[in-house]
C-alpha cells in the first residue's frame, strides 16, 4: 500500500484510536516534571512509547502504519465537541514531554504551558468578563466571555517567551518552536484519544489576564482546550499535499523575499 494514500478517518481513527488511545493512556510509572530527577529516564520511556511511530517510516510493524494513519486525522475539536473525562494531570504531563521534543535552536525553551484548575475557573471567568466590559461589551457578551472560562474539561495557558537578540536564533525560530511545541502537544493527546483545539481571541491580549499568567518577557500566546471527543471529528477543507511539497524548479523564478 502506498505510505501515502489518503486514508478516511471513519476507516483508522476507530482501531487505531482505540489502540493507540488505550496503550498511551495507560499511568506512567514516573512523574514527567521537567525538574524532577527521574525526567531523563522518563523522557526515555515516552519516547520508546511511540517508537511504533518512528517504526512507521521505515515500513516495520502494521501499529506503526496506524499511528501514522491516525496523526493524519487529527483534527481540532471546538469546546461543543469536548466532554469529560478530561486528559490527567499525569496524561497533561507526558503530553508536554512530547511538547518539549519540538526542535529547539540552542536550547531555549521558548514555550511552556500553565494548567487552570477547575477551582480556577471561577477566578478566569471573572477576568474574561472584566476584559469583555473593559472593551465596551454589553451584558449579554459579557456573560459570554464568563463562560467561556468554563469551556474545555482541561485548559491550559500557552506562554511563549521570545527573545531579541539571541545569535544565530532570529524571533521567527523561536515562534517556530513554539507553534511546534503546541503541535506535538496536539499530537500527543490526540495519540492518547483526546481531543483538543488551540483558541486565542480577544483574551490573550487583556492586561490584567496576561499580568494573572505571563512571567517578565512572556506572551499570552493561547489557550488549548482539551477533552474527550463527542462526535467524530472533521477536515474543515481538504488538505492539499502537492501544494505544500514540490520538487525544487530552478529555473521557475521566485517572488522578491523568496530567495534563500
Ligand atoms: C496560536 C493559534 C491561535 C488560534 N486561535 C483561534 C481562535 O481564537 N479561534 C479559532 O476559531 N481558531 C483559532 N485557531 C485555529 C484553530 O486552533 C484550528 O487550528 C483551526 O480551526 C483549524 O482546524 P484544524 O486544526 O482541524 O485544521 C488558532 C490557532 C493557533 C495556532
Amino acid at each position: 500500500m502506498d505510505r501515502y494514500q489518503t486514508v478516511t478517518s471513519s476507516e483508522i481513527a476507530p482501531v487505531a484510536g482505540a489502540a493507540i488511545g488505550a496503550a498511551l493512556r495507560q499511568p506512567h510509572p514516573q512523574g514527567l516534571d521537567p525538574g524532577h530527577p527521574g525526567h531523563a529516564q522518563a523522557a526515555q520511556d515516552a519516547a520508546a512509547s511511540v517508537a511504533p511511530v518512528r517504526r512507521a517510516a521505515t515500513g516495520e510493524g502494521e501499529d506503526a502504519h496506524e499511528a501514522l494513519a491516525f496523526l493524519g486525522q487529527r483534527y481540532s475539536m471546538g469546546p461543543k465537541y469536548l466532554g469529560f473525562p478530561a486528559p490527567s494531570p499525569q496524561e497533561l504531563r507526558r503530553a508536554v514531554a512530547i511538547a518539549l521534543r519540538a526542535p529547539d535552536h540552542q536550547q531555549l525553551r521558548p514555550f511552556r504551558f500553565v494548567r487552570v484548575g477547575d477551582a480556577q475557573r471561577e477566578r478566569l471567568a471573572g477576568l474574561f468578563a472584566h476584559d469583555a466590559a473593559r472593551r465596551g461589551h454589553c451584558a449579554t457578551e459579557v456573560e459570554r466571555a464568563r463562560q467561556r472560562a468554563y469551556n474545555g474539561p482541561a485548559l491550559l495557558a500557552v506562554l511563549g517567551r521570545v527573545r531579541p537578540n539571541v545569535e544565530d536564533v532570529p524571533e521567527h525560530e523561536q515562534w517556530a518552536c513554539i507553534g511546534a511545541g503546541m503541535m506535538n502537544l496536539l499530537n500527543a493527546l490526540h495519540l492518547m484519544g483526546y481531543g483538543a483545539k488551540i483558541l486565542s481571541g480577544a483574551s490573550v491580549r487583556d492586561p490584567d489576564i496576561q499580568a494573572a499568567f505571563c512571567r517578565t518577557g512572556e506572551t499570552l500566546v493561547s489557550w488549548i482546550l482539551a477533552g474527550t471527543p463527542t462526535c467524530a471529528a472533521r477536515p474543515k477543507q481538504p488538505d492539499d499535499v502537492q501544494a505544500a511539497l514540490s520538487d525544487w524548479i530552478e529555473s521557475e523564478p521566485q517572488a522578491p523575499g523568496e530567495h534563500t
